[in-house]
């Protein structure tokens, strides 16, 4: 079966989270995705590692339907091997700190020399101008600058990160969109293009709709937030507010552990049903028509007492048990699902979103799947290569080498680190 992106050849220097998680899934979709490591790896390779000697899942869970070539960039026949394999590829990309692709000689003009067709993927965490672009950052830096932190968490309370790798995983997103768009504008004009996607930039777009409330805070306080606003000159931390124009919050269920919780949107069109189900077992048969809570506008005024009244309902039933309960009732839920909940799932199952791989170092492990499910071509994900897998096969299948040339630049050091100093 063809897939989306087949024919597509990638040059992937990227590293750690936000750049693998982006080749990542343009692989999923087909493209041919070299991972060009320096010779001792992509630093995640070691990290966090579970099983002795064997990649980590850090790296395993990030690299899938990649091929791995290790190329010591510093020596004269490394670049060699950098400018050929860039004359045959579509794209390049890389998330490395500031400046360090031009301090090893090759700026986005000298590549776009070597290869005009080439698309250049770039991730910074601010970007290449202005004051902060010289600064390195990683997922809760990003988080932290692009607004995601302070509005996190409750008022009287720290900034939080969010669980989900908004600052890595989203820009890394981002660039893919970045890159496609770019890839589909060379059919018109045959040239590539240079991609450059700032972490902090992702961030902040994740958090437009916290930008649309500072700006209607200077026409005075937010009457869905379930915390005070009245004067406020930036957006608050709002706890597990909705965020949008429904009213929304976590509610408890039985036993009560920590993951014991369900989310409920109380949407607009839902409420007359919920609170007739609710109101009588809270000895409250009128709920539906109480003035407090008959209109929207009222609801938002005295949301903390509706949430009250259905946790104090919820209090009798598991997250499941209220999920079956809203369910019936239409009313938009779900349930607080940690990650053993979600590894058992059979709804994750039956979408691929959960998958068993093999690995040579470490047997049995999963990866979360493909979330862009294509038609036409479903992605088939295979296991992450191990360090310099295929650096033969590269060097003599995509770039044509022959034995006796790829024995003398491994000799040569184009693909080992330099030996130690004794
Ligand atoms: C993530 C980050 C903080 C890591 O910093 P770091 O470990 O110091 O790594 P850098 O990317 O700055 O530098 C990589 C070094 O490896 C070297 N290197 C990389 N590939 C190489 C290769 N194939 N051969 C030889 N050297 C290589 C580079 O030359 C550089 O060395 P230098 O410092 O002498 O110039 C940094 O890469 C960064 O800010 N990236 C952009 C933002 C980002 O993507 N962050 C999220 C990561 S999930």
């Amino acid at each position: 079966m063809s897939q989306a992106l087949q024919g597509i050849r990638i040059l992937d220097m990227t590293h750690v989270q936000a750049g693998p998680t982006c080749s990542q899934l343009l692989a999923w979709m087909g493209a041919d995705v070299i991972k060009f490591e320096p010779p001792q790896g992509d630093a995640t390779r070691g990290q966090l590692r579970d099983v002795p000697g064997a990649d980590s899942l850090y790296f395993t869970m990030l690299n899938c339907n990649k091929r791995s070539i290790t190329v010591n960039m510093k020596p004269a026949e490394g670049k060699l091997i950098f400018v050929d394999l860039l004359k045959v590829c579509d794209i390049v990309m890389e998330n490395f700190g500031p400046g360090v692709l031009d301090r090893l000689g090759f700026t986005w003009e000298k590549i776009h020399q070597i290869n005009p067709r080439i698309v250049m993927g770039s991730i910074k965490g601010f970007g290449s101008s202005g004051p902060y672009a010289e600064f390195k950052a990683y997922e809760n830096v990003a988080q932290a600058m692009g607004g995601a932190m302070s509005t996190t968490g409750v008022p009287d309370g720290p900034p939080f990160v969010t669980g989900a790798q908004i600052g890595d995983s989203g820009t890394g997103l981002h660039l893919a969109i970045g890159l496609l768009g770019a890839l589909q504008q060379r059919h018109r004009t045959g040239l590539g293009q240079y991609v450059e996607v700032a972490m902090m930039d992702s961030v902040m777009n994740l958090c437009r709709v916290k930008f649309r409330d500072h700006q209607r805070l200077s026409r005075g306080p937010l009457p869905e937030y379930s915390v005070p606003t009245e004067g406020l000159s930036e957006t608050p931390r709002a706890g597990n507010d909705s965020g949008g124009g429904q009213l929304g919050n976590a509610i408890q269920c039985k036993p009560g552990g920590p993951n014991d919780f369900i989310y409920v949107v109380v949407q607009e069109a839902v409420w007359d049903a919920l609170a007739k189900r609710i109101g009588p077992s809270l000895g409250r048969p009128d709920l539906a028509t109480e003035a407090k809570f008959a209109t929207i506008a009222e609801r938002r005024k005295h949301q903390n007492e509706m949430w009250s009244l259905i946790t104090q309902f919820a209090s009798s039933y598991t997250k499941r048990e209220f999920m079956a309960i809203l369910n019936e009732l239409d009313v938009p839920c779900g349930p607080i699902m940690s990650t053993a909940d979600l590894a058992d799932d059979e709804h994750v199952r039956g979408r691929d979103m959960y998958v068993e791989l093999d690995h040579p170092q470490r047997g049995s492990w999963y990866n979360v799947g493909m979330p862009i499910k294509l038609s036409d071509s479903p992605a088939i994900i295979s296991r992450s290569p191990t360090l310099g897998e295929h650096n033969d096969e590269v060097l003599a299948q995509v770039l044509g080498y022959d034995a006796s040339t790829i024995d003398s630049l491994r000799a040569a050091g184009a693909m080992s680190a330099p030996a130690k100093k004794a």
